[in-house]
């Protein structure tokens, strides 16, 4: 792209400002400028943040554990006959920026342990292990990471011997960002030639493994289901071939892993349905009405909280569209140069981020497997130091569960 190029891109968004220091740059300031402008991406500056449609929510009927436990065996021999054949794959969400935990390297890297040594990714890879040891076949693992943390999540799994997993069959890859603006919709600048960008929620993963290529792979290799999971539940449970039995047997194109919820009030995403098809429905925008309603045997129908852990059809997921994603904007500190050069570290939120988040991608297929795991033995989220959802909560879960830290 060059400079009249940039500059026609970024006046249809009011966002010329980006060039004011061109002039003043070196040559290799000037290209890394002009490239950065030509990948961003402008469109979604147009969104007035969540733009979701009103819905008619209804509930959707629930997989309990008891009915799980009913047809296990058959739900689980069938899992296991498209595990072995390679027809499933798992992609692990660790792109975030883990700012709750208030830890500076991937969230994955976090040391859970207390007397051993015992990281985020090690609990999940040890789970996967004993997953490929029960189907006898390695399962292809695809890791998003962001443009920050791909270089240090990869030195880790390599100096970590792939925690003795088979590294040929771990692939990396790198999500997208959106610009970062200020309040009024501008893009700051983090110094005279770099625009500010962020990742862009974990809904974008698809569309990103799609960018990297990954779309021929998957085809190549057969792989026909994808289980997307999250970095931040040391019990996270993947390939786990009940989960995909259950939806091969019921011809379902995706499935969620859900958990009873400990009150109507706890802050989770709880899944149902809205305008006919599948939704998970955010805490914030259940009404009271919806959140205290009971079915004929007195319990709540909105009562499935969803964890972050989904299985999808690869021919389902190629329907989708990132513009078909409600963008959320989220209020953050971030640090910028200013338009006289000056550069300030805002002590109040100064910036929007804007994201797009995996749970809306269940709106946009046709039917859900809502499938009901126990939480002790399968929720353990690492969201903050202390408190709900921490580290603290997570250890006392692992040490329920026997395993050493
Ligand atoms: P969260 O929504 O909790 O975000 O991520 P986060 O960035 O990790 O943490 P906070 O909110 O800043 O404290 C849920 C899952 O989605 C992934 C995370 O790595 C985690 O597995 N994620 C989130 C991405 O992969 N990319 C993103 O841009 C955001």
């Amino acid at each position: 792209m060059n400079y009249t190029e940039a500059y026609l891109k970024l006046e249809k968004y009011n966002q010329t400002h980006l060039l004011k220091w061109y002039d003043f740059l070196s040559d290799n300031e000037k290209t890394l400028l002009l490239e950065k402008i030509a990948s961003l991406d402008l469109l979604i500056l147009s969104s007035n943040g969540s733009n979701k449609d009103k819905e008619s929510i209804s509930p959707l009927k629930t997989l309990t554990l008891s009915e799980i436990k009913e047809e296990e065996n058959q739900d689980r021999d069938i899992g296991i006959k498209y595990m072995k054949s390679g027809k499933l794959a798992c992609v692990l969400l660790a792109g975030g920026m883990g700012s709750r935990l208030g830890y500076e390297y991937p969230k994955g890297m976090y040391n859970i342990g207390i007397s051993n040594k015992l990281t985020i990714f090690k609990c999940q890879m040890d789970t996967l292990k004993a997953r490929v040891k029960e189907c006898g076949k390695y399962i292809y693992l695809f890791i998003m990471t962001s443009p920050e943390n791909n270089e240090i999540t990869i030195r880790h799994f390599e100096q970590n011997n792939y925690y003795g997993y088979d590294k040929s069959y771990i692939k990396f890859f790198i999500q997208k960002e959106y610009p970062v603006t200020d309040m009024e919709g501008k893009i700051l600048l983090e110094n005279k030639f770099t625009p500010a960008t962020a990742p862009n929620g974990n809904g974008g993963w698809y569309q990103s493994m799609r960018i990297a290529g990954l779309k021929d792979f998957i085809i190549k290799h057969g792989i026909e289901y994808l289980n997307v999971y999250s970095v931040d539940n040391v019990l996270q449970k993947m390939a786990d071939p009940v989960f995909l039995g259950s939806m091969i047997n019921r011809n379902s194109e995706c499935g969620a892993k859900v958990v009873r919820k400990v009150d109507p009030n706890e802050r989770v995403g709880v899944i149902c349905m809205a305008n006919g098809h599948p939704s998970i429905t955010e805490y914030i925008e259940l009404t009271d009405e919806l959140r205290y309603s009971k079915d004929e045997n007195g319990e709540y129908l909105y009562n499935f909280g969803v964890i972050l852990n989904y299985i999808f059809k690869v021919d389902a997921l190629e329907r989708t569209h990132e513009n078909a994603f409600p963008i959320y904007k989220a209020n953050k500190k971030y640090p910028y140069m200013d338009e006289v050069g000056n550069f300030i570290n805002p002590t109040e939120p100064n910036a929007y981020k804007y994201e797009t988040f995996v749970l809306d991608m269940i709106r946009m297929m046709n039917d859900c497997v809502s499938f009901e795991v126990d939480r002790k033995k399968e929720f353990a989220p690492v969201k903050n130091l202390h408190g709900i959802d921490s580290v603290d909560t997570a250890r006392e879960l692992l040490i329920k569960n026997n395993i050493q830290i």
